[in-house]
């Protein structure tokens, strides 16, 4: 039998921007990102999202942090540009309930919800279908000879 956390979750402010990088920095590692971006690189950028376009909500269970989703609304479209569980608390449903909060409180139901996930991460890709998204697109590339390109939608 699953066992069923009971998760609160609260609005990320400016001081939670170096735990988000931290968290970001192992989402990146788990993923399997090229991101090349360090800890102090993140939490600038972290800092800068959620001063402008993204929220960042906090998942807590027992008074820690278990997970962190950071999302984009539009008018039409609310965009999940990450969902983080911590690696201790994976398969727990964790991510589920997170999600099921963010559908239920926090966002509005009426919107497309769209989130990205690169192909070789399959275990996140099991987890959006597990939670209802469907596949829409698919990206293709070519590399360049050199390795120091950056992918515009970094993770
Ligand atoms: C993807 C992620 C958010 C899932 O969170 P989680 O709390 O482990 O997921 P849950 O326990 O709520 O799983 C819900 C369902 O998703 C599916 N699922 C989750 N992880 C899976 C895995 N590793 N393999 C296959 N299916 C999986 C299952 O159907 C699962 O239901 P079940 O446990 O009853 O079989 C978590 O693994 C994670 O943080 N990964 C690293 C960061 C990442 O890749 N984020 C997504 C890209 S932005």
């Amino acid at each position: 039998m699953q066992r069923k956390p009971s998760l609160t979750f609260r609005r990320a402010t400016p001081d939670d921007c170096a735990l988000l990088a931290k968290l970001n920095h192992q989402l990146i590692r788990d993923e399997g990102h090229r991101n090349p971006m360090t800890a102090s690189q993140l939490e600038e950028r972290m800092a800068a999202w959620l001063a402008s376009e993204f929220v960042g909500i906090l998942f807590e269970n027992g008074g820690e942090v278990v997970a962190y989703a950071l999302y984009r609304e539009q008018p039409e479209e609310i965009y999940l540009r990450q969902l983080f569980v911590v690696r201790g608390r994976r398969r727990q449903a964790v991510g589920r309930q997170a999600l099921q909060m963010l559908r239920t409180r926090i966002w509005p139901a009426d919107k497309r919800l769209t989130v990205e996930a690169l192909i070789h991460n399959t275990a996140a890709i099991a987890f959006w279908r597990a939670m209802g998204y469907r596949d829409y697109s698919l990206k293709l590339e070519i590399l360049p000879a050199t390795k120091t390109v950056q992918p515009e939608n970094q993770a």
